[in-house]
């Protein structure tokens, strides 16, 4: 499996870039797709941010399993990391982000209110996997009416703050962090779900996985959207596969087949789903 899209010189400037964006936020808001909350996450983030404060943003929770969410959000906040899911492009509340952001950075508050330091807005950058939704979310969070805050000092030429309300603001340049898919499964879980969009898995792979992935937890989402018998439910993931490429009238185009089965994954005609699993069943 490649990994064409990160070069060790594109993550180094990544990171690089980061970096230096974190010595002028107070926290961190690190977005990962509620469908696939581990496998969109990367797993240096911590090394990276260091002891940075940080909430963790689980996007297109529209999308995902809402049982799993919620294990999710105690998985999570299990492992000191306070969580919450959002639906970027219906109903993110300002005042939920603002509000959990000054809860997480209450002792830092304090503290600068003590030393009679004039109140200020928190600080905040996001970052995430491409596609993940950060441009959707920074839209929804900052106020348009009194978008831009200016320059400060500190911040890399062309950045800026925007006002999401009086009390947060965000870099209008958000933190990109590469996917790490070094085992195969979470590879597939990254192109099933969209957030690698090219060719670099075979559209087929990530069919059987999804076609075994939604046997196992989602059979009757499966059962009704392609209208399968109890019979079918005996076949092979293959076979299934060209049941399917038959029944879609694309006679043995099982690569057709596979892209069309994955968009309706993708669109949500299946149902919410949620790949990784909070139960740590691994779909083998
Ligand atoms: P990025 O900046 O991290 O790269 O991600 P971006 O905001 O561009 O979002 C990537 C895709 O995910 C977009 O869809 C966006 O609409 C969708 N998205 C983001 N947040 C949510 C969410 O909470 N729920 C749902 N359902 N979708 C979300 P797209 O297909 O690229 O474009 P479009 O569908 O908006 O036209």
């Amino acid at each position: 499996m490649a990994t064409i899209q990160w070069f060790p010189g594109h993550m180094a400037k990544a990171i690089r870039q980061l970096e230096e964006n974190l010595h002028v936020v107070d926290i961190v808001f690190e977005l990962v797709d509620a469908r696939i909350p581990q496998s969109s996450r990367n797993p240096e983030i911590e090394r990276i941010i260091k002891e940075k404060p940080h909430l963790v943003i689980m996007t297109k929770s529209d999308l995902a399993d809402s049982e799993q969410t919620k294990n999710w959000i105690k998985k999570f906040k299990a492992q000191g990391l306070p969580a919450i899911a959002v639906d970027s492009k219906a109903n993110i509340t300002t005042k939920t982000v603002t509000r959990i952001s000054q809860s997480i950075l209450a002792e830092k508050l304090d503290n600068e209110h003590q030393k009679g330091l004039k109140e200020r807005p928190i600080r905040a950058i996001t970052v995430g996997i491409p596609n993940v939704g950060k441009s959707t979310l920074l839209n929804r969070l900052v106020n348009k009416r009194a978008a831009q805050v200016g320059d400060r000092p500190g911040v890399t030429k062309g950045q800026q703050w925007l006002r999401s309300s009086s009390k947060l603001q965000l870099l209008d340049t958000p933190g990109i962090l590469w996917p790490k898919f070094d085992d195969e499964e979470t590879g597939q879980a990254l192109a099933l779900t969209g957030a690698i969009k090219d060719q670099r898995f075979a559209s087929d792979d990530v069919a059987l996985y999804a076609l075994k992935f939604f046997r196992q937890y989602y059979p009757e989402e499966l059962q009704k959207r392609y209208k399968l018998t109890e019979d079918d439910f005996e076949l092979s993931d293959v076979d299934l596969l060209l049941k399917l490429t038959k029944q879609f009238g694309m006679k043995d185009d099982y690569e057709r087949a596979s892209d069309r089965l994955i968009l309706d994954i993708r669109k949500g005609k299946l149902g919410r789903y949620t790949l990784n699993r909070t139960d740590g069943v691994a779909v083998e």
